[in-house]
């Protein structure tokens, strides 16, 4: 049974929300893709006030320092506020005090160094979201920065044992070799059953990567290269953000009943934290990269209306950087943990067109996403090549049978079984797999009846989805994959490093629960 909560919506006035009962009494059953995505059913329009702010766009943060070769930088964890709708504060966790996060713009083939100081009340990790890192930075859960003065208690000491980097006090510096191609990654916490609700109180960001190859491509760059962080909310009426903990005080994991087969999913749709903005755009060429920083909810997202002939969304990149050829897309499923590089040519649209982003496996509200106003015409001298990149290296192996299988399972709604992976909860103790550095493995994946599954220390390429040639929008290197019922083929490679790394349930509140699994790259 789902309670029934008072939310705070736009309100009539546009000022402080009037209060509607009610509004995420159907918050379980509007979850999409039971089995398969479905359309929104008529829908009452867009939520009242909509598309009247300003999409922002997170601050790229400044390096400290640019000495050695390395770029150093400084985040403070902090309590901070911020207007998820006019004219309301919310208090949020944020890196900087802000959500989303500082982006940080790496180059590849520089060192990062990032030093993390937790200003927060609780433990805190990092993790770096799509980077090949080796095990000490990557933010192995129960690696915890403490606040000062919080000393970690004994469950904490216990499982740190069993970590990677041991527990710091006050801060801790993660240090990113950035020997990747150019790629939208980001970083967020993943603190040992508390991911959840930490991420959902603001601790995400952007983490871009550059390179060479990126930067002689004709794409759209400076104002009209945008990540887009989109993210689900519920706000409480006092304006606070609402998660269903099920202990309030933080010291066990999980949260309520209702919410454990769904995941915590809201009924606010946020793009770099303001409920569905408005972007006025040139009628020109724009990039943007999505990342759906939600804990739990996928979207479809496409163009209303779409362009003339189709075809809104040329993708240019996948999770881990540019794919060797565009591809076209009408729609695309973006799952928790994923992004997609992509191209808008504003141009097919007629000045004064206003294009809304849809999410068409929402309801209500939830189907909106945000709006593109496109303003005037201007020259573009942007282009998207028919060739972006050279095809990777290594190949992907993709012949033989599976090396590895997986299985994700939830058990049915309504009962609160343990999240499990091949029939185990997680624990930090238990290596579940042992692949060889060097080597690249054939996974299959299955899932009741969906998860997005995320590799740390290792990326994949998709072979095959419910036993068929993969959709168009699988291509390219990825490291978070949204796996149907009928389940998935990958070919892995592990390139990387030596060393312990999670492979887990992306839906935020399944991994916190124990979907989760342990690697060791060998
Ligand atoms: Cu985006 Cu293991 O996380
Ligand atoms: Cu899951």
């Amino acid at each position: 049974m789902v309670e029934r909560r008072t939310v705070l919506r736009w309100g009539s006035a546009g000022v402080l929300g009037v209060l509607l009962p009610g509004g995420t009494a159907m918050v379980a059953s509007r979850l999409p893709a039971r089995g398969g995505p479905r359309s929104v059913a008529a829908s009452g329009g867009p939520p009242r006030g909509a598309f009247t702010v300003p999409l922002p766009v997170p601050t790229v943060l400044e390096p400290v320092s640019t000495a050695g070769g390395v770029d150093r930088y400084e985040i403070r964890q902090s309590v901070g506020h911020q207007s998820f709708l006019p004219e309301v504060s919310t208090e949020i966790w944020g890196y900087q005090g802000t959500f989303p996060g500082p982006t940080i713009v790496a180059r590849r083939g520089r060192r990062v160094i990032v030093n993390h100081r937790n200003e927060l009340s609780v433990p805190t990790v990092v993790h770096l979201h799509g980077g090949v890192v080796p095990p000490r930075d990557d933010g192995y859960p129960v690696d915890y920065v403490q606040p000062p003065g919080v000393p970690a208690d004994a469950m904490q000491a216990a499982d740190s044992r069993y970590g990677v980097a041991g527990i710091a006090t006050g801060s801790r510096e993660y240090v990113y070799p950035n020997e990747q191609p150019a790629a939208t990654l980001w970083y967020h916490d993943h603190r040992m059953g508390f991911t959840g609700p930490s991420v959902y109180r603001g601790l995400a960001g952007f983490y871009l990567i550059r390179d060479e190859v990126d930067d002689a491509l004709p794409l759209p760059r400076g104002e009209r290269d945008i990540p887009l962080l989109i993210a689900d909310r519920t706000l409480d009426e006092d304006g606070s953000l609402f998660y269903p903990l099920e202990d309030p005080t933080m010291h066990t994991a999980g949260v309520t009943v209702d919410y454990h087969h769904s995941g915590m999913v809201g009924d606010t749709v946020t793009v770099n934290g303001v409920a569905w903005p408005v972007l006025e755009v040139d009628a020109a060429r724009y990039r943007l990269r999505f990342l759906n920083a939600s804990n739990a909810r996928p979207y479809r997202l496409e163009l209303d209306p779409p362009p003339p002939d189709g075809n809104g969304f040329v993708q240019i990149g996948s999770e881990l950087g540019l794919l060797p050829k565009p591809v076209l897309h009408d729609m695309f499923v973006v799952a928790p943990g994923e992004r997609y590089d992509i191209v808008i040519d504003f141009a097919r649209y007629r000045p004064g067109t206003r294009v809304v982003l849809k999410n068409n496996v929402g309801q209500g509200d939830t189907a909106y996403v945000m709006r593109f106003d496109i303003t005037r015409r201007v020259g573009d001298d942007t282009r998207i090549p028919a060739t972006l990149t050279a095809e990777p290296v290594p190949p992907p192996r993709t012949e033989g049978s599976a090396d590895r299988r997986f299985s994700f399972f939830i058990g049915p709604e309504g009962v609160k079984g343990p999240p499990m992976i091949n029939g185990n909860v997680f624990d930090v103790r238990r290596i579940d797999a042992r692949p060889t550095l060097g080597t690249t493995e054939i996974w299959d994946l299955t899932a009741d009846p969906m998860h997005p599954v995320h590799l740390h220390g290792a990326h994949f390429r998709i072979l095959k989805r419910d036993g068929q040639p993969p959709d168009p929008q699988d291509a390219g290197w990825k490291d978070t994959v949204f796996v149907p019922s009928g389940g998935m083929r990958l070919s892995v490679t592990f390139a990387g490093h030596r060393g312990k790394y999670l492979l887990h349930c992306h839906n935020l509140e399944h991994g916190d629960a124990g979907m989760m699994a342990n690697l060791e790259i060998v």
